[in-house]
Order: C-alpha cells, then structure tokens, then sequence
C-alpha cells in the first residue's frame, strides 16, 4: 500500500493511476459532470493524493493549492465502494494536510462537502465555521450550490504520517 501525490505530468503510470481515480470519482460522485471530473482530475494546477494498492487507486483526493493564498480547496474525494469505511478515507486525508503544509505551504483547506459527506469531514477536522479571512478565499474558489462550505485549519507541527500508517 503507498500513498502518491502527483498532478498530471505526462508519466505513463501517473496517467494510468489518474484514469482510474477519475473513474473512482464518477461513480461515487454521481452528481458531478463526468466531463467536469475529468477536466479538474487532469489540470495541471490541481494535485491528487491516491492510496495505491497492488498497483490499483483505491480512491484519491484532488485539490487545488492556491500557494499565494496558503488553501488549498479540495475538489473531489472518495474511496471505491468496496474499500469504503476501513479508515482509507482518513489516512488519505491525513496524507494530503502532511502534503499541503510541508511542500505546498498552505494552512488551511476549504471544501465543498457534500451533505452526506459532512460526517466524514467533520472527522477530519473540518468545521461548518468559516475562520479563514474572505480576502483570502473569496474570488478563488467557485461558489457551489450542491454543498455546504466546510473549512480545515491544518496543525504546523503535528506529525500527520509516520512510516507505520
Ligand atoms: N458520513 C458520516 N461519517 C462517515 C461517512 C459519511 N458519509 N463516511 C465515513 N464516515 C466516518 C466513518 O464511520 C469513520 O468514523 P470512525 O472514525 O468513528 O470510525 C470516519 O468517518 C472515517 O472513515 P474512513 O473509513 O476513513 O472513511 P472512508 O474510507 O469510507 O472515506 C469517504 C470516506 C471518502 C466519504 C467515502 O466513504 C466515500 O468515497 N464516499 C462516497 C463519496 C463521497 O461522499 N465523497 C465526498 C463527497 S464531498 C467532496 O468530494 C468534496
């Protein structure tokens, strides 16, 4: 099992582990565009941390770093259905804020999240409250009117991976 971030770089296995997360999201995010997934899934401005196993995606997280902004906003994630509720979705998570704070450099992340999703951010550490000034934010990302606007400040020092995890 490996966890990968990468964004659409033109390397055969990196595009091969794309499709599939792209695939991924469709089917657990069936309120989406297809053509919409595709098209933020390979952006090159948008990054996608996949858990990998036996060299297949389990499920991914595809965000956005505004680097200049410091968030990051996550734009889809999930986990295929038969892999749901082992605690990839948390350890994925945990791998993007390490991601973001140590090569992106950002505080904090805003989502868009899904009613039904809300209980599984709230987990994550994501809160209903927006604490991030809007100067920030506002312009940046998308308003969206499928979901509910959820933010995550992501802690400076706390070891959010180790190797065992
Ligand atoms: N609602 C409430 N709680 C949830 C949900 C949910 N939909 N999903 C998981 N949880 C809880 C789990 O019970 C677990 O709680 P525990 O720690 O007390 O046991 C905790 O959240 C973490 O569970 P994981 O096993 O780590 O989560 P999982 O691997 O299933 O990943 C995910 C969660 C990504 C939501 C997955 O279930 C999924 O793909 N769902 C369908 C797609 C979806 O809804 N994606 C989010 C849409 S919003 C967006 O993309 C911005």
């Amino acid at each position: 099992l490996k966890f990968v971030c990468l964004s659409n770089d033109g390397i055969d296995e990196h595009m091969v582990w794309l499709v599939g997360l792209k695939n991924i999201f469709a089917r657990q995010l069936p309120n989406m565009p297809k053509e919409y997934i595709v098209r933020l899934v390979m952006d090159r401005s948008h990054k996608s941390v996949m858990v990998i196993r036996r060299n297949h995606v389990v499920g991914g997280i595809t965000y956005r770093p505004y680097v200049s902004q410091r968030f990051g906003e996550i734009a889809f994630c999930a986990i295929t259905a038969d892999e749901q509720v082992k605690g990839y979705g948390t350890r994925l998570m945990n791998h993007l804020k390490q991601h973001a704070r140590d090569v992106d450099g950002l505080t904090h992340f805003l989502t868009y999240a899904d009613n039904n999703a809300v209980g599984y951010f709230i987990k994550q550490g994501f809160t209903k409250e927006i604490y991030l000034e809007k100067d920030r934010w506002h312009g940046y990302i998308k308003d969206y009117d499928g979901g509910i606007l959820m933010e995550c400040k992501i802690d400076q020092k706390l070891p959010y991976t180790d190797l065992s995890t």
